[in-house]
């Protein structure tokens, strides 16, 4: 094998550069030396929505697109759903190794410790609109936080790190039940730590009248399943977002905010959403050749279908598709599931989509188990905001440790105007954009 080296010949100079390659990759600063001449800024890589930028170096979670594998911690994401519980997942994603029977044991005892929130918080939760999106509550809320532990500002103290990790995810469920019960004007229920993670959590959701409430087995499994699977996925746009406001050394309540702010976007956490919609709108199995048929126009998508990496069947998907069926034993059968089960077989058939590697991703099943759960669609993105807390907590601090990380600051390439003359106000009649303008960005 030759010299781990890039070579570059600039043609507008006839220079030669030799770029040192590490990790299959160059440094994009290596690039600024590449000059026509002393004014010359030096080149910069160009890459809108950071679709071939490396921007950090993690030990966290690893996936291969085209193998249809996920990792966390170099542990296959199958065997933790299938051995681990999502608080066991949690701490290996936080901490870097599984943990022993007895730091299992202090890692629950110390997240149970954080269950409740603040008696202002659930004011300050009141405050919103009887008919409050779920996931702007949970968003705001959070936010919230960082009012009440003024000391999460030093993000480089690890003692500090490690209580509001606990915290965060201590409390997110019962922020996330709190938002759900809100909308529906039900008393809200506290934490009660006898119950595992995820038993509290759904005591927290559907609890009434009764003294204590026992969750179903089955749907408490298949919600730590579901947390183990979403728990941390690479340096996708919230994890992205975390760090680049955590690199500011913002408090981890607001880093946790801005993250669950870009998960509440459709292109992000909404997709199981709009498999469900779509599922409900093909209504039976006999409708589905017309929709393929659009599909393959180009006139729609397959919601559930493909995905920016993986090209191959996700593999979160696989696992979920067996827990649906697990769901179903205690809900009855989704009459979704019909129809995404030969939507799914006609598409695996097809050309169009075998060609485009499109296979079911995880939002294909996750939306119909949370619909046969009883849970709105609107409470879709909040189930994932739970989980990905671990993730989120993991990639800051990792971000916040690294030596070679800096506050955040893209380049840009200037297409604006040059240089021009200030125009007076009498004297700018019919130039510029109109306030009512309709084409205008704004
Ligand atoms: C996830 C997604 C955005 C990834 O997109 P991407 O990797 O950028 O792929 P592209 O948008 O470049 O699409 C590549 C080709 O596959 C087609 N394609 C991609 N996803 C498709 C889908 N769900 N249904 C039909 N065709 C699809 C595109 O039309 C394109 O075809 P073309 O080459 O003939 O133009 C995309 O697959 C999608 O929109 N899926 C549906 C929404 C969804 O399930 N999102 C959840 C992701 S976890």
């Amino acid at each position: 094998m030759g010299a781990s080296t890039l070579t570059i010949t600039d043609n507008r100079t006839g220079k030669r550069y030799d770029i040192p390659i590490e990790h299959g990759s160059i440094r994009a600063t290596d690039l600024s030396q590449i000059k026509t001449g002393a004014d010359d800024g030096g080149i910069v890589s160009y890459d809108p929505a950071l679709a071939n930028t490396a921007s950090c170096k993690s030990k966290i979670s690893y996936i291969d697109g085209d193998k249809g594998i996920l990792r966390y911690r170099g542990y296959p994401i199958e065997e933790l759903a299938e051995k681990s519980t999502y608080l066991e997942t949690a701490y290996l994603i936080v901490k870097g190794e599984l943990p022993t029977t007895s730091h299992l044991g202090m890692w629950q005892h110390n997240i149970k410790m954080h269950t409740m929130v603040h008696e202002n918080l659930k004011a300050f939760m009141q405050g919103f609109r009887y008919d409050a999106h779920p996931m702007g509550m949970l968003v705001g809320t959070v936010g919230a936080l960082s009012t009440f532990y003024p000391e999460a500002r030093h993000v480089m103290d690890l003692e500090s790190r490690r209580v509001q990790t606990r915290r965060l995810i201590g409390k997110i469920p019962t922020i996330a039940a709190y938002a759900y019960r809100h909308g529906r004007g039900l008393p809200w229920v506290y934490p009660d730590n006898d119950l595992s993670y995820t038993g509290n959590f759904l005591s927290m959701l559907f609890r009434m009248t009764e003294l204590k409430y026992r969750p179903d087995p089955v749907l408490e499994h298949a919600l730590e399943v579901l947390f183990i699977l979403h728990a941390d996925h690479e340096q996708n746009c919230s994890t992205t977002a975390a760090r680049m406001v955590g690199s500011a050394l913002a408090d981890p309540y607001s880093v946790v905010a801005a993250a669950a702010a870009a998960l509440s976007g459709p292109r992000h956490g909404g997709a199981n959403e709009e498999v469900v919609h779509m599922l409900r709108e093909i209504g039976s199995i006999d409708h589905i050749p017309e929709l393929i048929k659009h599909v393959k126009a180009g006139e729609r998508r397959l919601m559930g279908f493909g995905h920016r990496v993986y090209k191959n069947y996700d593999p979160r998907a696989k696992i979920i598709k067996e827990v649906a069926h697990q769901v179903f034993s205690v809900t009855g059968k989704s009459p979704l599931i019909d129809i995404a089960l030969e939507l799914e077989k006609i598409a695996l058939d097809d050309d169009y989509f075998v060609k485009r590697k499109l296979y079911p991703n995880v939002d294909f099943y996750s939306g119909i188990i949370y619909d046969a759960m009883g849970f709105p669609v609107e409470m879709f993105p909040v189930l994932f905001a739970i989980p990905r807390t671990a993730g989120w907590m993991a990639q800051w601090a990792e971000m916040v440790l690294d030596e070679e990380q800096r506050i955040a600051r893209p380049k840009q390439l200037y297409v604006g105007y040059d240089e021009r003359p200030y125009l007076p106000l009498d004297r700018r009649r019919d130039i510029g954009a109109q306030e009512t303008e309709v084409h205008g960005p704004l």
